[in-house]
């Protein structure tokens, strides 16, 4: 007897429909990206009990006239595709046919649809993808589709389905990104009758981001300029240093306007970040990615979530270096709310628009401050940073008063103000709270510096310096050790020689998997080297996996710098605050520390107002 048997035509929707039609915020997808294909402006979504009892999309657009409506729900019926050549070339949302027979087979189905100028449309209904009845229908032109009962007929996916509050949110999260990837597509989403989004058609992008997530949400983000560079267009908006997620789910990349997901493009934009972004989270980025369609193969996910680049490098690369100079841009936005408000009559010292107040008993103390880049800075040889014993991150910093004796008083330490008629400071240290984050006023309010972040900051940019330019200066140890590796781990050394050279570990092959270190960074000097070594071959091996090789050595200086810098309760003078303060506004990326954590908070006038109720 013969096993193999033809699947009638109702499972076999059933079990194509397992693939498009996941839970109702597919569906939400699928219709959505439907009615913009079909040119609407205003699309409206309405659910209930998350989508499982009810989903309908109501749109503006073309229509169908009474053909085209009985076709769509066959599968493999488009207008959007003709041969396999147009497949090479995708340039709507849909293409595969698939969509309305998979969500007509698994639900209660109804389509009225109308064209523009017709006299009458069309009213249908299909039940378990059997079609009940077709009339005349009089609703508005365009397309209005229901489904309800989700997987009615399959009890065993409606088990799958999760509380209706975890499916709204789906739907929500779907209509997320189908908003601002249409900005100009005006958008409304009911849930249970209450309206959850009216979205207006925007202007722009950042006016739909401002419509969805709030002003504050926008007030975090740094413009990327729309630029075309090799027939790739890359525009939007990205979170700020500091401004991160523990998921992936505001990362939103959209290619040729489809929401995406695509490891090439995770990549890059931690590249793009890399120090920016604390470890372990993720991006908030309004990506958009325009290109010739052929450059991109969009018919690999059944969902349609997942791309293919032919030239997956050249994506990478353009998205990197944008990313990153966005971040760089935005460092000039940043210093600026530092500078105070009334600059009138500024005589303080300028570093990079910042003015330091000057007290009359530091005058003279400070030099004044040195042009930016590694020749300017006076070395002349090492200590790079003796971390140890205090926290002078620059051989000048030895021209500063001794630190307060140890045993210093543990709490807040008032530091006085020094008022300095006529010189309109741009801030005032106040004092340092808890031994670790120093106080400051200025023009908008109040800054609070983590000392700790701050030098790590500081330090990881004047090793990175060092390592690009002399090298960082290295400390021959008395005793070399000697450390035999597994043989992967020795392997990986050897390729690496370079870059640990480079970081000022002495570092030469001893025999067989066996390695001699003979000399180490002198920051570190004092440190046993063996287990500092296996840390350093530990991170970078970790790091190796996911970072390019170009970055490699950043990375670990930043987790090694992070273990050595200075640490949070030293006590700091006022001098010392306001080194490090310039220091760290004279870095690259000044915002944060190498781990992406917040280098200063500003809390300011406003916010203070409000939560002292004296403003609504
Ligand atoms: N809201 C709508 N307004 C006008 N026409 C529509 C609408 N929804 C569907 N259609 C028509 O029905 C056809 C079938 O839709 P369906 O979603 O099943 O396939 P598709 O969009 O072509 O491809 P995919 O399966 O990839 O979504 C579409 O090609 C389109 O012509
Ligand atoms: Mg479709």
């Amino acid at each position: 007897m013969s096993r193999i048997a033809l699947l009638s035509e109702e499972v076999a929707s059933q079990v194509a429909a397992g693939e498009v039609i996941e839970r109702p915020a597919s569906v939400v997808k699928e219709l959505v990206e439907n009615s913009i294909d079909a040119g609407a402006k205003k699309i409206e979504v309405m659910i209930r009990r998350g989508g499982s009892s009810m989903i309908r999309v109501a749109d503006d657009g073309t229509g169908m006239d009474r053909d085209d409506a009985l076709l769509c729900l066959e599968r493999h019926a488009t207008s959007k595709i003709r041969t396999g050549l147009d497949l090479a070339a995708i340039s709507t949302l849909g293409f595969r046919g698939e969509a309305l027979p998979s969500i007509a087979s698994v639900s209660r189905f109804r389509l009225t649809t109308r064209e523009h100028g017709a006299l009458a449309g069309t009213d249908l209904a299909v039940n378990g993808g059997r079609i009940e009845y077709v009339r005349d229908g009089g609703d508005a032109p365009g397309t209005q589709i229901e489904a309800r009962s989700l997987f009615y007929n399959l009890p065993a996916r409606r088990k799958f389905l999760r509380t209706e509050n975890t499916e709204s949110s789906h739907v929500e999260h779907q209509l997320h990104l189908q908003a601002i990837g249409h900005p100009g597509v005006g958008f409304v989403l009911i849930n249970d009758d209450r309206v959850i989004h009216q979205l207006p058609p925007a202007a722009n992008l950042i006016e739909r981001i401002r419509d969805l997530r709030g002003g504050a949400l926008a007030a975090e983000l740094l413009e990327v300029p729309d630029e075309e560079i090799g027939g790739v267009r890359l525009r939007g908006f990205i979170g700020k240093p500091g401004v991160s997620r523990s998921s992936r789910a505001q990362q939103l990349v959209f290619i040729n306007g489809r929401a995406v997901e695509n490891p090439t493009l995770n990549f890059a934009l931690r590249e793009g970040y890399h120090t920016a972004l604390m470890k372990g989270q993720f991006p908030v980025t309004f990506l958009f990615l325009d290109m010739d369609p052929a450059a991109v193969d969009v018919n690999v996910h059944p969902a349609k979530r997942e791309v293919r680049f032919r030239d997956p490098g050249d994506v990478r690369e353009l998205l990197i270096e944008r990313i990153r100079h966005a971040i760089e841009g935005g460092r000039a936005q940043w210093s600026a709310t530092f500078r105070g408000a009334e600059r009138a009559g500024a005589g303080g010292e300028g570093v990079d628009g910042l003015e330091v107040e000057r007290g009359r008993d530091l005058a003279g103390v400070l030099p004044a401050a040195p042009p930016h880049g590694p020749a300017a800075h006076g070395y002349s040889d090492p200590p790079l940073i003796p971390v140890h014993e205090q926290v002078a991150l620059r051989q000048d910093w030895a021209a500063l008063p001794a630190q307060p004796e140890a045993g210093a008083p543990p709490a807040a330490q008032p530091v006085p103000r020094s008022p300095s008629p006529g010189t309109g400071a741009d801030f005032r240290i106040l004092g340092v709270l808890g031994l670790l984050y120093i106080l400051m006023e200025n023009g908008d309010g109040l800054v609070l510096v983590d000392q700790h972040a701050a030098h790590e900051r500081i330090l990881f940019e004047e090793l990175r310096r060092r390592m690009e330019t002399q090298g960082v200066p290295a400390q021959r140890l008395l005793m070399p050790v000697t450390m035999q590796l597994a043989p992967r781990d020795s392997d990986w050394v050897a390729q690496n020689l370079d870059t640990l050279q480079k970081m000022g570990i002495g570092i030469e092959s001893f025999g067989p998997a066996t390695w001699k270190i003979d000399a180490v960074p002198q920051f570190l000097k004092g440190n046993d080297p063996a287990p500092l070594f296996r840390e350093i071959i530990d991170e970078l091996r970790q790091t190796s996996a996911t970072s390019s090789r170009m970055r490699l050595g950043e990375d670990v200086i930043a987790t090694t710098v992070c273990r050595h810098a200075v640490k949070a309760r030293d006590v700091l003078r006022e001098p010392e605050m306001v080194r490090l303060i310039q220091d760290l506004l004279r870095c690259e990326l000044p915002y944060c520390c190498p781990h992406g954590r917040p280098t200063m908070i500003q809390i300011s006038y406003n916010e203070l107002e409000r939560k002292f109720g004296r403003k609504a």
